[in-house]
């Protein structure tokens, strides 16, 4: 991943690839003008290292020349398409053969075909390495196109983000979601994990997605979701994973500008920590770690008995089912363990000591992620 000025990209097309694809260019246009010898008229900024490899792969004798013209600002294209350097030579009778590094709106396209419409060229193909054809708003033939690509902004191999990425030998396209950090957080009970779950969301302006929450949300307002998962309690079965996922997708679309998200009560299983990690990545994204707060089980125990004694929760004071709620726990996230750990992904922090000395312990590993 890289990034440029305030955004990042991902690899998109390797050397590899864009190399083999301006050889299938060569090829077919060499092909298509036997011996005629061509004029290679290169679009700048943007097409000066393709039409060097171009020219280098070209089998025959051709001449190369450029013309100067600018259209964008930024990520988008503008209407106002300035002529900064013109022909500088007669083309007059020539097979003029533009090489372009995008096709994009077309508006650089209809400049060009302005631009040749009085010169008397005998010919004038359109060559391009990348076409958008969802961005292509004209009707000027492209006799030429590379590959095609979605209508994302790339950088590399020539093409800017406003004056950066140019000297990238790849293609690299922009993340539809910028830059997240998103964990999942556990803990036995009696850990202080909501409590830390809350310091946490504001220190570093995270989303919290505790899947209890969300459950309990869509249920009351009778979302579709809601009402889909409530039919399965209702009938004493387990909710399916993928209903789950579409809730917690709901959330993470709900807050798409977040800085990341802390996933709490989710997953549990495989399966989920599967079905999440292609969650992130249809976002972009990942998880970058599981967090687990590890305390000792005598601990544990005497803090929940504390508790108990006030907070009036049956659960909370008898000694026997704390002691199975913790084994429980542990049982449930030891598979998630492995997963993450496989991943290089586990952090263990200990969740002995004040709740600022656990914050910091836990802010410690978030700043390294
Ligand atoms: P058009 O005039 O909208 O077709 O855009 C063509 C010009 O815009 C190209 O020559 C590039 O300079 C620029 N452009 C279009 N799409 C991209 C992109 O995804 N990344 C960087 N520059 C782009
Ligand atoms: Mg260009």
């Amino acid at each position: 991943m890289i990034k440029l000025h305030d955004l990042h990209f991902k690899p998109f097309i390797s050397e590899d690839e864009i190399q083999a694809t301006v050889q299938h260019m060569v090829t077919a246009i060499a092909d298509d003008l036997q011996d005629e010898v061509p004029v290679f008229v290169g679009i700048l900024n943007g097409s000066f290292m393709f039409v060097s490899d171009f020219v280098k792969k070209y089998p025959k004798p051709c001449e190369v020349t450029f013309i100067k013209l600018a259209s964008y600002e930024g990520l988008k294209s503008t209407d106002d398409i300035q002529r900064l350097v013109g022909l500088t030579q007669d083309l007059t009778g020539r097979t003029v053969v533009i090489l372009e590094d995008i096709i994009d709106s077309g508006k650089t396209l209809a400049e060009v075909h302005r631009i040749f419409k009085n010169e008397n060229v005998k010919e004038l193909k359109i060559a391009t390495l990348f076409y958008k054809p969802e961005a292509y708003k004209k009707d000027f033939k492209l006799h030429y196109v590379g590959m095609e690509i979605p209508n994302k902004f790339i950088v590399g191999y020539g093409l800017d983000y406003d004056g950066l990425g140019r000297d990238l030998p790849a293609i690299y396209q922009l993340k539809t979601t910028q830059h997240m950090t998103n964990f999942v957080l556990f803990g036995p009970p009696g850990a202080g994990k909501g409590t830390q779950a809350e310091f946490l969301k504001e220190k570093y302006s995270l989303v919290h997605i505790s899947t209890g929450d969300v459950f309990r949300f869509n249920i009351k307002n009778e979302t579709a979701l809601g009402m889909l998962a409530k039919s399965y309690m209702d009938k004493g079965e387990l909710v399916p994973d993928q209903v789950t996922i579409d809730m917690l997708n709901a959330e993470v679309e709900k807050n798409a500008d977040a800085k990341g998200f802390i996933f709490d009560g989710f997953p549990r299983t495989n399966a989920q920590a599967e079905a999440l990690d292609k969650l992130m990545d249809q976002k972009d994204s990942q998880i970058n770690a599981m967090i687990a707060l590890e305390v000792d089980d005598e601990v544990l125990v005497q803090r929940l008995l504390e508790r108990g004694k006030t907070s009036g929760r049956a659960d909370d004071a008898d000694e026997n089912i704390i002691r199975n709620r913790i084994k429980e726990y542990y049982k449930k996230t030891a598979i998630l363990k492995d997963y993450y750990s496989a991943q290089d992904k586990y952090y263990g922090v200990d969740g002995v000591g004040s709740i600022e000395d656990i914050t910091e312990r836990l802010s410690a590993v978030i700043d390294s992620l």
